[in-house]
């Protein structure tokens, strides 16, 4: 039995990358209806499949959450991808930038959680994926608000997972490494795409592990983080020392 068989799923920010590609992967499961949301209806590709609502939703506006919420009763299992990233270190780093990232990936993803925690208790079994990043465990300094927002999401996720455990509601991490979206436009790593990705965190979800890293290289870094944390420490010094001599 497929676990996304015939459920009913929302994902924020699936106009484009890890987003757009989990609709597609889920299209292939069997559902029966997907909440495609993102803020730019305009920037929504066509996936041409009847089961697709799409609904304009930007994760930071009250609003628009409570309205989405009132029209996506139905939904099993909530999937909040959107999030933004912005450069900078502590030290020298846009705080207003900062304070975005925290805005949106924390939280935004919050509200949307305490939005939808009484429709997924009402339509138990249910799920809540949350897509953070390796960047949750250890910081890389040249993207400080970033990791610290992830850190946040992940310690949120974590909390939440232990406050809806006896609703019914399994709530899932995932902390993929780089993976070759906009958000890393101009890098020149070999990253995995994210098609592929989104196809490995659908199954990961259905074997049932809760804490998730879908690619090869987020996986290398977290054996390094759970050998010991000074070692992801350490690589992420050593690439950001690498980035700041370039
Ligand atoms: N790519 C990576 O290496 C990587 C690694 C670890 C974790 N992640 C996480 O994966 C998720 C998806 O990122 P991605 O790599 O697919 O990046 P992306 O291509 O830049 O997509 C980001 C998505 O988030 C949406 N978004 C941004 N702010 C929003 C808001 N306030 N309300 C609603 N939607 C908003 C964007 O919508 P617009 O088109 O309107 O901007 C877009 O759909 C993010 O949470 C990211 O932190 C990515």
């Amino acid at each position: 039995m497929d676990i996304f068989e015939d459920k009913v799923i929302l994902v924020t920010g699936a106009n484009r990358g890890i987003g757009r590609a989990l609709v597609k992967a889920l299209l292939n499961h069997g559902v029966r209806k997907i909440y495609a949301t993102c803020r730019d209806l305009n920037t929504m590709p066509s996936l041409d499949d009847d089961r697709i609502t799409v609904l304009s939703l930007d994760i930071t506006n009250d609003e628009q959450i409570t309205t989405v919420a009132v029209l996506a009763q139905d939904t099993e299992i909530l999937i909040n991808n959107a999030g933004v990233i912005n450069a900078g270190n502590i030290l020298e780093g846009d705080l207003e930038g900062m304070d975005n990232d925290m805005s949106v990936n924390y939280f935004g993803t919050i509200k949307m959680m305490r939005a939808f925690a009484p429709i997924l208790k009402k339509n138990n079994p249910s799920k809540i994926i949350n897509i953070v990043s390796i960047a949750a465990y250890s910081p890389l300094p040249s993207i400080a608000g970033y990791a610290a927002s992830k850190a946040a999401l992940f310690s949120a996720t974590q909390s939440v997972r232990i406050e809806l455990a006896k609703e019914g509601i399994a709530v899932y991490a995932i902390n993929p490494g780089a993976i070759d979206t906009d958000m890393n436009k101009g890098s020149d790593w070999d990253m995995p795409d994210p098609e592929s990705t989104a196809v490995k965190i659908l199954e990961y979800v259905a074997d049932g592990k809760f804490d998730i890293v879908p690619d090869e290289m987020g996986q290398g870094m977290y054996n390094a983080w759970r050998e010991d944390p000074a070692k992801l420490s350490k690589i992420f010094s050593d690439l950001y020392y690498g980035e700041i001599s370039e």
